[in-house]
Parts: structure tokens; C-alpha cells; sequence
């Protein structure tokens, strides 16, 4: 998919250096093909699971129009995800609503539209809801998040499932909010369950456990009927072995057969991640006795997640070279020291203005960009079988003052 014609990096047929002579760096590319394809291999690992992609991964508008017509559903986590969704084209009955802290005007928003599905994640947030369904004369329907208390086993940032973290009900809780509910006067539908104990998953065990938890309650209050298990499937960021989607579904599948259950997942990750490049070029090169600095004009704005949680995403040079690589670390331009793209990598010798791929930047990589130091957000491009188009164009100075009163 990624590899070197006439001396240039290609993506599927398309030559990076040609795009960011046209576009600029920094910028981000989508394969929107790759995004297809990895659903549709979830959709064979889960034949009988609805898939909602997860919006907080990559939300561009091109991103959820081509993944929606492929059939993916949807998984938001704010009213502005909703509004992105809906604005793409799809039909709220096709969206969860998820999120540790909606607000009243969110959920308002949610209800009047009609979203699939409210994931309430307080007996607070419950009370909140049926106010507010009370008062539209709707009746939505909802899944209790549980916290299984599980840990995930993943990076502490985004492991969600063990008992101190802030996500879903414990399950005492959840049974007893199962118990207090009575279907003739509540003014919900309470028809599911929800778990997602993590992210980037490193094993399968954990899922397991967490879905026998929910099993549990689900014995005991068979009027559950959905099983929403979220995301988490991992993407082998730097060439580390990772559970496939096959093997999470050799060890969920039997564990549902024969139960009138249906099941929704959430990826996120697995869909978008892969199919995402980020070009960034080379300012300065900076030779020190632990190895060569490249200064290149992306940085943690672009893509955090080497500064958050100590991510590892490969990088390549954008033009070959057959001289021998020597330690290198890939640093963006802004006032942090935490502002690495990349550390500890053998490259061959880079001069100013080489580019360079920064790969796996698909997913949590332009949704958690910020505009520090006063940099513009990067255009994204999208590539659709042999044709690519700008999805997003590149913010201007103007675009970061236009809000100030
Ligand atoms: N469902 C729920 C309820 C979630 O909280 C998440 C992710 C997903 C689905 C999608 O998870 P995925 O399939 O993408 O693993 N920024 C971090 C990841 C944060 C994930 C937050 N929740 C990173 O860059 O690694």
C-alpha cells in the first residue's frame, strides 16, 4: 500500500510529494478506501453486530460520508458530534449518543432529533433524561453504561473500565437502577447495556470478562436485549504483534450464540488509524552527540498522541535514499518539550524541506489538534480510489483571531 516508485513514497498510486506540493505541510491524508475496507472486515468478524463508528477518532465530514455509505453507524460523544454526523447526512436513528457528561442542552438536542440510542452513565444523568423526555413526550432509548470494574489492558490514559475511573455505573448500581425501573412509567425505553473498558486493547481477556459482567446482569433482567460493547480494537502501531479483530471475535462470538442479543461495537481506532498519513517537512537539522534533531513543521498541534501517551508511530521518508541511517528524533516546532513526533528512529540522512510521512495518523490525530503557539489547524485530503481532493482547507491567521470580540 505504502511504497517507493521512482524514488518517491506512493500511497495506493498517489505520490505524497506531488500532494504536498500542492497543499503544504503540515497535512493530513485519508484513505477512504482503507477506512471501507477495515469495516467491512468487521462487519465479516461480527456478521450478526451493528457497527457504529466512533465519531471521536476522525469526524471529517468526507470521513463520515464514506463510511456511511459503506453502512456504518454511528457513535457520538457530544451534541457537536451529533451535528457533525447529521450534517453528513445521517440519519439520527443511525447514532448513539455516549458521553460521560452531557449536558441538558445536549441531551434536548438528542431527544428532539431522535438519536438510536442515549448511553446514561449516572443514576444523575438518568434523572436528567427522563425530565427532559418527560417534558418533549418522547421516549428514548437507553443503555446503562456499566463499569465493570475491569482493567483494561492498555495505556493508563485511556483505560476506562477499572473502578477509579470516572466512566459508567458500578454494577450494584446498575442492578439497582434495573430493579427501580418500571417500563409503564418511566418515560425511557432502559433496554441495554453498554461497556467499553479501553482503548488500543492489548489482549482479549479483559473484553471477556467485561462481557461476562454484563451477561450477568442481563440474566437477571432479561428485558436487556442490546449489548453495545464498545470499542478498543487495537492497530499494531509500530510493528508489535496485536490481537486481530478475528481473534475478539473467536473469544465474544460463543459467548453470545444462542442468546437473543443484539450486539453493537464501536471502533474507532481500527477503522480510521491506518488510513491516515500526516506530511510534515523538514525546517532545520539539528546534529547532537545523542543524534540527529529533525525540526519539522508539525508537531504535538498535529499529532499529541507521542506526547500524551508515549505513542510510537512509524515515520518514513517521503524521498529514498540507500545512505545508511543513523539515530534520529523527529521534533515539531512548538515550545514544549513534550513536542515529538518521534524519538529514537534510524533515518537516512534528511536536508531542509524533505518530507517526511508520519503514518497512523488516522485516527486521534486532527480531532485533538490545537491551534498552540497560535498555529492554524492543517488541511486534510482525502483519496478515494485514484483521485484525491481537499477535504479541509488549511485555517489562515485571520481564521484564529475571527472569534475574538
Ligand atoms: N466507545 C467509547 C465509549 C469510547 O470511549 C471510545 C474511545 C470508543 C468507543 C472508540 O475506541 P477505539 O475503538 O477508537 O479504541 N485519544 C486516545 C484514544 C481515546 C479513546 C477514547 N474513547 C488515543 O489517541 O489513543
Amino acid at each position: 500500500m505504502l511504497d517507493y516508485r521512482d524514488g518517491i513514497l506512493h500511497w495506493r498510486t498517489h505520490n505524497l510529494a506531488q500532494i504536498a506540493a500542492q497543499v503544504g505541510t503540515p497535512c493530513y491524508l485519508y484513505d477512504l478506501d482503507g477506512m471501507c475496507a477495515n469495516l467491512r472486515r468487521l462487519q465479516r468478524a461480527f456478521p450478526q453486530a451493528e457497527i457504529h463508528y466512533s465519531l471521536k477518532a476522525n469526524a471529517n465530514l468526507a470521513v463520515i460520508r464514506a463510511l456511511s455509505a459503506a453502512g456504518a453507524h454511528f457513535d457520538a460523544v457530544s451534541g457537536g458530534e451529533i451535528f457533525r454526523a447529521v450534517r453528513a447526512g445521517v440519519a439520527p436513528e443511525r447514532i448513539v449518543f455516549a458521553g460521560v457528561g452531557k449536558t441538558r442542552h445536549e441531551l434536548d438536542y438528542a431527544l428532539r432529533l431522535g438519536v438510536a440510542w442515549i448511553n446514561v452513565e449516572s443514576g444523575g444523568e438518568l434523572a436528567c433524561l427522563a425530565e427532559l423526555a418527560e417534558a418533549l413526550d418522547v421516549r428514548p432509548r437507553v443503555a446503562l453504561r456499566l463499569n465493570p470494574d475491569v482493567r483494561a489492558d492498555t495505556h493508563p490514559h485511556i483505560a476506562t473500565g477499572h473502578a477509579a475511573a470516572k466512566f459508567g455505573i458500578p454494577l450494584d448500581e446498575a442492578a439497582h437502577l434495573l430493579s427501580a425501573y418500571a417500563p409503564e412509567r418511566a418515560p425511557y425505553r432502559l433496554e441495554g447495556l453498554h461497556v467499553h473498558i479501553g482503548s488500543q486493547l492489548h489482549s482479549v481477556e479483559r473484553t471477556v470478562e467485561a462481557l461476562q459482567a454484563a451477561l450477568a446482569l442481563i440474566d437477571r433482567f432479561p428485558f436487556l436485549r442490546t449489548l453495545d460493547l464498545g470499542g478498543g480494537f487495537p492497530v499494531s502501531y509500530d510493528g508489535e504483534p496485536m490481537p486481530s479483530i478475528e481473534a475478539f471475535a473467536a473469544a465474544i462470538c460463543p459467548l453470545l450464540a444462542g442468546r437473543d442479543i443484539r450486539l453493537i461495537l464501536e471502533p474507532g481506532r481500527y477503522i480510521a488509524a491506518e488510513n491516515g498519513i500526516l506530511l510534515v517537512a523538514v525546517q532545520y537539522v539539528k546534529p547532537t552527540n545523542s543524534g540527529t534533531f529533525y525540526i519539522v513543521d508539525g508537531g504535538m498541534t498535529e499529532l499529541i498522541r507521542p506526547a500524551l501517551y508515549e505513542a510510537i508511530h512509524g515515520v518514513l521518508p517521503v524521498r529514498q535514499s540507500s545512505a545508511p541511517p543513523s539515530l534520529a528524533h523527529v521534533v515539531g516546532p512548538i515550545c514544549e518539550s513534550a513536542d515529538v513526533l518521534r524519538t529514537h528512529i534510524h533515518l537516512p540522512p534528511l536536508a531542509e524541506g524533505d518530507l517526511l510521512a508520519v503514518l497512523h495518523a488516522g485516527a486521534y490525530a486532527a480531532v485533538m489538534g490545537s491551534t498552540y503557539n497560535a498555529r492554524p489547524l492543517p488541511p486534510e485530503v482525502v483519496l478515494e480510489g485514484d483521485s484525491w481532493r481537499l477535504a479541509r482547507r488549511r485555517q489562515t491567521w485571520d481564521d484564529l483571531l475571527r472569534d475574538e470580540l
